[in-house]
């Protein structure tokens, strides 16, 4: 229910620009803002494909000089941050440009706060309200993503987790946000199908999470229904078949899913996040295989955002329980398990899953509270 009795901000990001062969645009960009010496930071795998190579070399005939950093983890930490700000302080850079999937935007982004914010990188977490210290500026910061999920690219956090604890962290500022995002499709046509499906469920799970976020923002209502539709045309083809069109039509429902969740996100992520602490599960697919039971739990109380889901999904029947079951057709059209028993996770991880859920930032959004008994029920169901 939005009403207009309380002040609230509505933030929307910055310029994107989106197309196919949009990337080859950023040497022009950097010689036109007086930039000659990019950190590109990428994740190993990345640095190895054809296109990195080529965006590196497109940038090297114009004199502009290179150095990557890419040692980063799947599940990014605290000690990748600090190794590429290393890099940073050692080669006298001028920009950062952060080019791969969430995971290597997210390090880009921490680098970029570190890099004139040098107490310990945790006391700048969003959740205990370490976002009020980042007050200094910031390197010019530039994004490429080559998945179509998190939209990191276009978002003003970074996750990173503890070395030790593997507890996932966030740093918040709108000073994070990228001053130009090449959004270009061309990028992510080479995809593998499991991580075109895992990263296309995350970008799902935004939308509709930020969509039932409980604060109220009806900007952020209308891209994420929007968002919906379009993953709803483009997914099951993206990965099984995919062409320019379903790629392009990821690539935009992954962004907008982003800016979408500055409402929030809710319980789905906050299943998710345990998983990729303990057992170091993709995201993509930690979310793709909770969505099903969280929006089951989500259905009381929201019976008509539910209605309004299924009809942008064109359901026959416009109900919640027709949204659960679209959800578990598509994971099996895009080969994703319906169960966690299915990608590793045993009885004996439970009672620590709920413990982290239950401290996790994503669910106070959540439009029906949870308990950690909740949770606790929640994985037990999905086992
Ligand atoms: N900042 C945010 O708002 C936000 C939101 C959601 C998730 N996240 C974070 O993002 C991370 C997950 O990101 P992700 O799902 O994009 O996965 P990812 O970055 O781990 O990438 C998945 C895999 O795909 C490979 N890859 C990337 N681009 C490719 C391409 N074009 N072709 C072939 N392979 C390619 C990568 O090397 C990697 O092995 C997690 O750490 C998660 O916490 C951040
Ligand atoms: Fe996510």
């Amino acid at each position: 229910m939005f009403n207009s009795d309380k002040i609230v901000q509505f933030n929307f990001p910055t310029i994107i620009r989106f197309g196919a062969g949009a990337v080859k645009e950023l040497p022009g960009y950097l010689q036109q803002n007086n930039l000659a010496a990019p950190l590109i930071v990428t994740d190993t795998n990345v640095a190895q494909l054809s296109f990195f190579k080529s965006i590196v070399s497109s940038l090297q005939q114009r004199n502009i000089s290179v150095e990557v950093f890419q040692e980063i983890h799947k599940n990014p930490v605290k000690s990748d941050v600090y190794k590429g700000t290393e890099a940073w302080d050692h080669t006298n850079r001028d920009c950062i440009i952060g080019i791969g999937g969430g995971a290597a935007l997210d390090v880009a982004r921490a680098i970029v706060l570190r890099i004139y914010h040098r107490e310990d990188l945790f006391k700048y977490d969003d959740l205990i309200g370490g976002d009020v210290f980042v007050t200094n500026d910031v390197p010019h910061f530039i994004t490429i993503p080559t998945t179509a999920g998190t939209g990191s690219e276009t978002g003003r956090s970074a996750i990173i987790a503890d070395d030790e604890t593997h507890q996932k962290k966030i740093l918040f500022s709108p000073r994070l946000l990228a001053k130009i995002v090449y959004a270009d499709p061309l990028l992510t046509m080479e995809l593998p199908p499991f991580i075109t499906a895992a990263t296309g469920m995350d970008a799902l799970t935004h939308n509709m999470e930020a969509y039932l976020a409980k604060t109220p923002h009806p900007l952020c209502e209308g891209i994420a229904l929007e968002g919906i539709s379009i993953i709803s045309q483009a997914l099951t083809k993206a990965v099984n078949s995919p062409d320019q069109e379903s790629r392009s039509k990821m690539l935009i429902a992954s962004l907008m899913g982003a800016v979408a969740f500055q409402k929030g996100l809710g319980v789905v992520h906050s299943l998710a996040h345990p998983l990729s602490s303990l057992l170091d599960t993709h995201h993509g697919l930690a979310n793709a295989v909770n969505i099903p039971y969280g929006m089951q739990f989500n259905i009381e109380g929201c019976e008509h955002k539910f209605k309004r889901i299924a009809r942008t999904l064109e359901l026959k029947e416009e109900n919640g329980e027709a949204v659960v079951k679209y959800l578990f057709d598509l994971n099996s059209k895009i080969n994703i398990p319906h169960k966690l028993r299915d990608i590793g996770v045993k009885q004996g991880h439970i009672e620590t899953l709920a413990d982290l859920a239950i401290a996790d930032f994503a669910h106070p959004n959540n439009p029906k509270p949870l308990t950690r008994e909740d949770f606790k029920h929640l994985y037990l169901k999905a086992l």
